[in-house]
């Protein structure tokens, strides 16, 4: 099989149902897709790569390096499992923007960022929307529970994966599920590094340039009492070149929203193979929890939330 591939171009047109059902299939079987002509444009895209490029190195990349100085981390010979080699900062939009606080951004860059987290932001609303039409569940359902009583909470991870001598013993990022709802990632379209693990493989996910790559967390696996999953995915830096970005936007419930598997999805009580497989928690609560197991297994944290609610 096939990393899935999908082209949204004809979505509101006569393909509509073949692209729903490859969507469908991505989320069942793959935890995992990567969108053509998803709506945001490409010379736009480009303007986003070319200034998250340009403040990785006037502002980020001297920090890195005395980083990795500081830490012996170009010298290793064994395993690092408590690191990561990324350069990272965060960008909040929702509920309130920290776009105006953070230090060393310009001006351009920041209402670049401003503009692309708004254009992320609808995006992520029609996936739920198309997610919800593949599931059967009323238009609207998925947004709705995230709102919780102040709207979603919406960010985006800005990564950079410099070149890393050890690439074997240091993971660009080490493998983990992500704990939000629906994760879109504009990652860059020329080195690859990616990885999700699939029937026990790791695959990768190809660079395509101005594709947007979609993957499902855990609140979607609850939320669809486990029909679509998390799935664990992991970044490999690359030995030589120029470093990869990526830029990762989290569209999540917010902090009070109640989380808990869809009656609809539900059978009814007595029928075993229906029954309801995951819990009922406050978002806020799940990722406390998260926090400090984000790159153990997802099973204990549901785990975790089940000995609270019965409680
Ligand atoms: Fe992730």
């Amino acid at each position: 099989m096939e990393f899935p591939i999908i082209n949204l171009e004809k979505l509101n047109g006569e393909e509509r149902a073949p692209i729903l059902e490859k969507i469908k299939d991505a989320c069942e079987n793959w935890g995992f897709f990567e969108l053509l002509n998803h709506g945001i444009e490409p010379e736009f895209l480009d303007k986003v790569e070319r200034l998250t490029k340009q403040h990785y190195k006037k502002c980020m990349e001297q920090r890195f390096k005395e980083l990795v100085e500081s830490k012996g981390l170009d010298g290793v010979q064994a395993e690092v499992n408590d690191l990561d080699w990324e350069s990272t900062f965060f960008l909040r939009h929702l509920p309130v923007s920290n776009i105006a606080d953070l230090p060393d951004l310009d001006d351009e860059y920041r209402a670049v960022m401003k503009e692309f987290a708004a254009k992320l932001e609808k995006l992520a609303e029609v996936l739920l929307d198309l997610l919800c039409e593949n599931l059967g569940l009323p238009k609207g359902y998925l947004k709705n529970v995230f709102y919780g009583s102040k709207g979603p909470t919406f960010g985006t991870k800005v990564s950079n994966y410099p070149p890393c001598p050890k690439p074997d013993l240091i993971k660009g990022l080490r493998a983990h599920t992500d704990a939000g709802g629906i994760i879109l990632l504009f990652q860059d379209d020329k080195v690859s590094g990616l990885q999700l693990l699939k029937d026990d493989q790791w695959v990768d996910v190809p660079p395509l340039r101005h594709s947007i790559v979609v993957n499902i967390g855990d609140q979607l696996e609850v939320i669809t009492n486990g029909k679509y999953k998390s799935v664990l995915h992991r970044v490999i830096a690359q030995r030589d070149g120029e470093g990869r970005m990526s830029l990762a936007s989290f569209y999540n419930p917010g902090s009070d929203a109640v989380i808990y598997p869809a009656p609809a999805l539900v059978g009814k009580e007595g029928e075993e193979k229906n029954e309801v497989l995951y819990p009922k928690f406050v978002f806020e609560d799940y990722m406390k929890l998260y926090a400090g197991l984000k790159f153990q297994a997802k099973e204990p944290r549901f785990e975790a939330m089940k000995a609270v609610e019965s409680n």
